[in-house]
């Protein structure tokens, strides 16, 4: 049932290049530059009258919220709040009216999200869910749900899920977008013929796992790593940190890479391997002087870079290509990188990988 996989977790990471295509079909038009999503029970009316969205989700299902949040706002210019459900329910929610909630879970049974979406619809605002999990608790709960096409994930640390709730997520904020006027027709045109490039060249990303696996060796007795990531790729850092620390044992810590000198660069020492996310984009700049600053105290760094930069090289110690794609998608192709090198990490020190010490597949319990 491994399919020739030493791990499920490493079959869920390949199978990524096909759910993402899963979970496009029938729902972008390259010709139209139109998203379709049938599943969603609101009118362009509606949509049009949004004042905010608040997305509810845990885990890693709130680190593909946390990119939502970046999307809806940037793209369809929808104010977006995000909550851990845990938290959200206890510090007495203001809500609006216009307003809509989006819960992310891929089992759809996660109780503390499942609390938060009944707190929510207590007060009649309209929710949606993106789930994995088809006639999960979540979809009797909501108004919309939006299937992720990942098939069933078995290892515990969350893979092909994730970026399938980021597919998604791409999509609705597009579909917003072009509601509210914000995108044109042409532009998401681009889009599409962009997005449906990416699961080929996560599969040129898989083609070179073995120089994630000689990287995640080398460090693999770290005492602690570090990822970095800005805008978009923030989320990203904070997911790669999770899966490390999930899988491996690993102490690992992700943060928004300018935050760094405002207190987490006292723990770096010689060595300490940090992983920062430098794909081409409109803070590149940026995350090269933190780069610098990381070098300047003697860690080490491993960047993740698109395959055509030519200027890294010289600033990292390391270097892991993703091929080149807009700025836009790029966090898709990051994550895997990550999720390789949480991967060869765990297998280097011989942890049990697809059901890590303490964890569960679905946590029923708030
Ligand atoms: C991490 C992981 C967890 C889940 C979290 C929420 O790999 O799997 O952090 O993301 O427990 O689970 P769902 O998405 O089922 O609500």
């Amino acid at each position: 049932e491994k399919a020739g996989y030493e791990h499920f977790m490493l079959k869920e990471i390949h199978e990524q290049v096909s759910a993402i295509h899963n979970t496009l079909a029938g729902k972008v038009s390259e010709l139209e530059g139109t998203i379709y999503l049938k599943e969603l029970n609101m009118t362009e009316d509606e949509i049009r009258r949004l004042s905010r969205i608040q997305i509810l989700a845990c885990g890693t299902s709130w680190h593909a919220g946390l990119l939502g949040k970046y999307l809806f706002e940037q793209l369809a210019g929808i104010h977006c709040d995000i909550d851990i459900c845990s938290e959200y329910r206890y510090r007495n929610p203001v809500m609006d009216d216009g307003m809509l909630a989006i819960a992310i879970t891929q089992s759809g049974e996660t109780a503390d999200t499942l609390a938060a979406v009944r707190e929510v619809a207590s007060y009649n605002c309209p929710t949606l869910a993106i789930t994995n999990v088809v006639g999960s608790t979540i979809t009797r709960e909501v108004d919309s749900v939006l299937y992720t096409r990942a098939g069933p994930e078995i290892g515990v640390a969350a893979t092909k899920t994730f970026s399938t709730q980021l597919t998604l997520l791409y999509l609705l904020a597009v579909k917003f977008a072009l509601s509210r006027g914000k995108l044109s027709h042409n532009y998401v045109k681009g889009f599409i013929t962009d997005l449906r490039k990416i699961p080929g060249q996560i599969q040129q990303i898989l083609n070179q796992k073995e120089t994630v696996k000689e990287c995640a060796e080398a460090f693999a007795h770290a005492k602690s790593y570090f990822f970095l990531g800005r805008h978009l790729n923030y989320p990203i850092a904070l997911e790669g940190a999770l899966k490390l620390k999930e899988i491996s044992y690993l102490h690992a810590e992700g943060f928004a890479a300018g935050e760094l000198k405002h207190g987490p660069i006292a723990l770096l020492e010689k060595g300490t391997p940090v992983v920062t996310i430098a794909t081409k984009g409109q803070t590149y700049d940026k995350v090269l002087s933190n780069i610098k600053e990381v070098k300047a105290r003697d860690a080490t760094v491993i960047a993740i870079a698109g395959n055509k930069d030519t200027e890294i090289g010289k600033y990292a110690d390391v270097v892991l290509t993703i091929p080149q794609s807009s700025e836009l998608l790029s966090p898709l192709l990051s994550v895997v990188v990550l999720q390789l090198l949480a991967y060869y990490t765990a297998l280097a020190r011989g942890c049990s990988i697809d059901k890590p010490r303490n964890l569960a597949k679905s946590v029923t319990v708030e």
